[in-house]
């Protein structure tokens, strides 16, 4: 593998163990203002420094994130549908390489949709990401999007990991299912799992537990982590399974230490003062 490549991949999935926590904020592309996903600068701030790297869109990144930041950014490349739209499936690549090198981005995002009507369309555009991402040494990651007609389990999930990988993509991001050692087992790059809708944070915490055990190497955890009560507790928790090995019992008990002490941390709570342009300073 090349220099770059190798080393860009190794600021996503850490060499000394090889695991990854990445936090997702990149749902605005398609969900608009999520909940408590409203004001993106006020829920990265606090988090930024707990994640290995930053999963998000390139108007998420200049707008809110501080440019003096070491944390690697993984850059959502696709878009194109909205949840008010036809078809969210209808998604092709917009952020050219380019930006993403201007944007000094760690890796590339895009989702692909398999079985829906645009799979052919978001498939060859994955392969031509790929093409020219390894120009210039940069990492394609592959989203498996799931909807209501795509299936959640392990024989969809093999299946659709499986494509990404074969087109090329350097790290495929899935849901966790049962059997998810199938999926482990006929993906041949690494596989990191996506939290999906909100859970209770114990049930959030062993599907992570459960996850590594079945042979991911980590997480892009977004809403289980920005719309819990305590986003920087929750991800502490998460974080102390993929880099601390603790158990779910272990990562729960931090968790609700934290969250007992948690006074200040917690963008959810707190009413700040704006830093919306949209919004008079008061
Ligand atoms: C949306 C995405 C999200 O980044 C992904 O779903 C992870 O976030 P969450 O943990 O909230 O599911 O790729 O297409």
């Amino acid at each position: 593998m090349e220099w770059g490549l190798q080393n860009r991949l190794s600021r996503i999935i850490k060499p000394n163990n090889n695991r990854a926590l990445m936090l997702a904020v990149d749902h605005g592309y398609f969900l608009g203002p999520t909940e408590k996903l409203e004001n993106p600068k006020k829920v990265i701030a606090p988090l930024l420094r707990h994640c290995d790297s930053l999963m998000l869109t390139r108007g998420v990144q200049r707008t809110s994130v501080d440019p003096k930041s070491e944390t690697p950014m993984v850059l959502r490349v696709s878009g194109g549908s909205s949840i008010i739209g036809d078809d969210l499936s209808q998604e092709d690549i917009t952020v050219s390489l380019e930006e993403a090198l201007r944007l000094n981005a760690s890796a590339v995002a895009m989702s692909i949709f398999v079985g829906s009507k645009y799979e052919y369309q978001t498939i060859v555009n994955l392969g031509k990401l790929v093409n020219e991402a390894e120009k210039y040494g940069m990492p394609v990651l592959a989203v498996t999007a799931v909807g209501k007609e795509l299936g959640k389990d392990a024989r969809y999930l093999s299946l659709a990991c499986r494509v990404a990988a074969e087109q090329g993509a350097h790290i495929v991001k899935t849901y966790y299912c049962d059997n998810f050692e199938k999926v482990v087992e006929s993906c041949p790059v690494p596989i990191i799992v996506a939290g999906g809708k909100k859970i209770p944070e114990r049930d959030a915490l062993q599907l992570t537990y459960n996850a590594i055990k079945a042979g991911a190497v980590g997480l892009d955890m977004g809403r289980n982590i920005w719309q819990s009560e305590h986003p920087v507790a929750m991800i502490k928790a998460a974080r102390s399974i993929i880099h601390g090995n603790s158990n779910v019992e272990q990562a729960y008990s931090l968790y609700k230490k934290l969250s007992a002490n948690d006074k200040s941390n917690n963008p959810n709570q707190k009413k700040n003062k704006s830093n919306n342009p949209n919004q008079k300073k008061k």
